[in-house]
């Protein structure tokens, strides 16, 4: 493929599959179609039924770019700028975490019950501890029309990002973003506290995948000596901050549910459910003050 020239959709699709498939792309086939299909502003259904169609020089340049980007290393969605989560589209920037299809287990686990909080009392004021892009509070103010939400995260970059994709998905109105170090600039209380915190352990961080490591912000991943850093504090402080009936649900690591209940059960709060992800993994622990949610 001549990035300089005018190619057809069909040509241009082939030569990306080929290009990411000989790079030993993982998912080659699909990251291909994705970056195609963006940045030529077409769809899958346009490939198919008309493969013959010209794409411009200047469209085939910028596939050209992004695949040479993706055989490097950089994550799909990195360079796409954007990420599914929920079914909701959300911007990524350089200090936020992709949001991953596993996070949507948390999310899952907590709508029943702010649902059952929404009928009880006609709202739900939900506090998202590390919210990255938005991702798990602006999912559940979607669900949930009657719900308020706090973004809370360290990082100002996060923070406008989180409100850049509020803004897109019309739900400014319903969640306002905190520079907080964990609960430290948080005032009031709230039913939910969620939390989807670092949770790798510092010595871990070097073996993981060149597409995490290199792409994922350190301080999305980095939990400290033993990767329960940030669910000490979370345990130690929610107490404050809850209010009657309230709950704690947070996501872990597949291999940190004793550690982690123990901290909380430490702390005054029993766990009350735990679930798997979809791939049978424990990934989401739900707490509360009288072990009944
Ligand atoms: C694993 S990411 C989760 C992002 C998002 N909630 C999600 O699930 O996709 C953890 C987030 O915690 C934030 N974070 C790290 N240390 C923090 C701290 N001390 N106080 C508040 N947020 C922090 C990071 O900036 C990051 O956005």
């Amino acid at each position: 493929m001549d990035p300089a020239l005018s190619t057809t959709l069909g040509a241009l699709h082939r030569e990306a599959r080929r290009r990411l498939e000989s790079a030993g792309i993982d998912g080659a086939a699909f990251d291909a179609r994705l970056l195609v299909e963006h940045f030529t502003a077409t769809t899958r259904a346009e490939a198919i039924s008309d493969p013959d169609r010209m794409v411009d020089a200047q469209a085939v340049a910028a596939a050209d770019a992004a695949l040479t980007r993706r055989i490097v290393g950089e994550p799909v969605h990195r360079i796409l700028g954007f990420r599914e989560f929920h079914g909701l589209r959300l911007n990524l920037s350089a200090e936020t975490l992709e949001p991953r299809p596993d996070t949507e287990t948390l999310v899952d686990a907590v709508l029943p019950l702010i649902a059952q909080m929404v009928e009880r009392h006609g709202t739900c004021r939900i506090l998202d501890l590390g919210t990255g892009t938005g991702a798990i509070a602006l999912a559940l103010l979607a669900a949930v029309p009657q719900a308020v939400a706090v973004g809370a995260d360290i990082s100002d970059d996060a923070l406008a990002t989180a409100l850049r994709n509020a803004r897109d998905l019309g739900l400014l109105e319903r969640f306002t973003a905190t520079k907080s170090d964990w609960f430290g600039a948080i005032s009031g209380q709230f039913d939910v506290i969620v939390s989807n915190p670092p949770y790798i352990s510092s010595a871990e961080i070097k073996t993981l995948q060149k597409e995490v490591r290199d792409f994922d912000p350190l301080r999305a991943l980095d939990g400290g000596a033993d990767g329960l850093d940030a669910y000490r504090v979370i345990a130690r402080e929610s107490a404050s901050h809850l209010k009657a009936g309230g709950i704690v649900a947070v996501e872990i690591g597949s291999s940190q549910n004793t550690d982690v209940t123990g901290i909380f059960h430490d702390a005054g709060f029993p766990v009350v459910t735990a679930l798997r992800d979809l791939g049978g993994n424990d990934r989401v622990l739900v707490f509360a003050r009288d072990g009944k949610a």
